[in-house]
């Protein structure tokens, strides 16, 4: 492995990496990993990657064993047969539905299961009302470590069906999604339990770097000039920053995309961050939202999240919910791509980066498509 220790970069605390952590035990704030590139760049050559899926980029992570995995990533990209006609430029969606419990998480759970077990810590606990906590769910049954997803009172539909499915533990926390974030934190602090925060965790978005290491290699290492995501709590927009900023470290690729960040206006925090030249997200006040994967009033992430888009000369942009269910009927009428509506919300901000002139001609733009339809059968209900 060549990760060489977790940093925390608001405090200066630091450990290595046996050390099962979430959040900085000082600060409370996201923590960094740091890899030694000399060791990495002499290990691995673009030209000889072996295996495929996670194994295919093993030395850009932070595993010393061979990982959980369940067969994550490797996911096909397919040209638009319509939606891109109304584009300047060229347009791909990558197909994160196909992983095995059915959303992009899997790239980042199996980091976090995969440190469990090298920890040997025996239970995970997650707080997540969606993706985040099926994907940990499915991740933990097959490793054989006990699971508990915490989850607003509220919560209901395919997702939760599909947690207790793979046999995990729910617990409903009554109140707003934040009192399922205090309450997993009071109840893991000090236990044997590892808080696997997809949120939080150093780990998770390591594993959505595989993501940008795909796409550069796909695009025959000249990736594309446009990426665009869902913005939540930002481990797919700063892993998949990481990731091509990994590679042009490594001179494997001699530019990094423009990364730009789509949410819905119900719920903007990056949006209004962006958009006033704030460094930092601060709390929002947020509606309810079909897209209920980037309902969050205050990223953890969101310096970082920031940072990434304006370094790459992206941009934040925020998308109506008449908008997003247009493009989630479209992507599946018109591209045979059956999505849940927060995978349609870049999609729906496609045409407004378009619009501002933000794309140009022949330039290629990929969306990733994050979550199945599947998860989500009640947004279909009038279609
Ligand atoms: C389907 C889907 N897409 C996108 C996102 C947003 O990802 P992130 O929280 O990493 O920004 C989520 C988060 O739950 C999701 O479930
Ligand atoms: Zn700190």
């Amino acid at each position: 492995m060549y990760l060489k220790e977790v940093v925390c970069d608001n405090c200066g605390f630091g450990c290595d990496p046996g050390t099962p952590v979430t959040a900085c035990p000082d600060c409370g704030s996201p923590l960094k990993l740091r890899y030694d590139f000399d060791r990495i760049e002499q290990a691995v050559n673009r030209e000889e990657l072996s295996d495929s899926g996670t194994e295919r980029f093993r030395e850009f992570l932070p595993l010393d064993d061979p990982p959980a995995s369940l067969g994550e990533g490797a996911t096909p990209v397919v040209g638009s047969s319509s939606l891109g006609g109304d584009l300047p430029g060229e347009l791909y969606f990558k197909l994160e539905f196909v992983n095995p419990t059915g959303s992009f998480k899997d790239r980042g759970t199996v980091m976090t299961v995969s440190k469990a077990c090298e920890w040997e810590v025996g239970a995970v606990a997650d707080d997540s009302s969606g993706n985040a906590g099926a994907s940990l769910a499915g991740y933990s049954a097959m490793a054989g470590l006990d699971c508990t997803v915490y989850v607003p009172a509220s919560a209901s539909g395919e997702k939760i069906v599909q947690v207790k499915s793979y046999g995990a533990e729910l617990k409903e926390v009554p109140g707003p999604r934040e009192r399922a974030t205090d309450k997993i934190k009071e109840d893991t602090s000090g236990t044997d339990t590892y808080y696997a925060s997809h949120n939080l965790s150093p780990y998770f978005p390591e594993g959505l770097k595989t993501i940008a290491y795909e796409l550069s290699e796909e695009f025959g290492w000249n990736p594309p000039e446009h990426v665009v995501v869902p913005v939540g709590g930002g481990a797919l927009l700063v892993g998949i920053h990481r990731g091509f900023r990994d590679l042009a470290r490594l001179d494997w690729i001699d530019r990094i995309p423009r990364l730009h960040g789509v949410q819905v206006e119900s719920c903007n925090p990056v949006v209004r961050a962006f958009e006033n030249s704030w460094d930092r997200t601060r709390p929002t006040e947020s509606k309810p939202t079909i897209a209920e994967g980037v309902h969050i009033s205050n990223p953890e992430r969101g310096k970082e999240i920031l940072e990434a888009i304006r370094s790459t000369g992206g941009r934040a942009l925020g998308v109506t919910e008449s908008e997003v269910k247009e493009a989630l009927r479209k992507l599946a009428r018109k591209e045979g791509l059956f999505s849940e509506p927060t995978s349609a919300v870049p999609v729906a901000g496609l045409k407004r980066l378009s619009d501002k002139g933000a794309i140009g001609s022949g330039e290629r733009v990929v969306i990733p498509i994050t979550g199945s339809g599947l998860k989500d059968v009640e947004a279909w209900k009038d279609s």
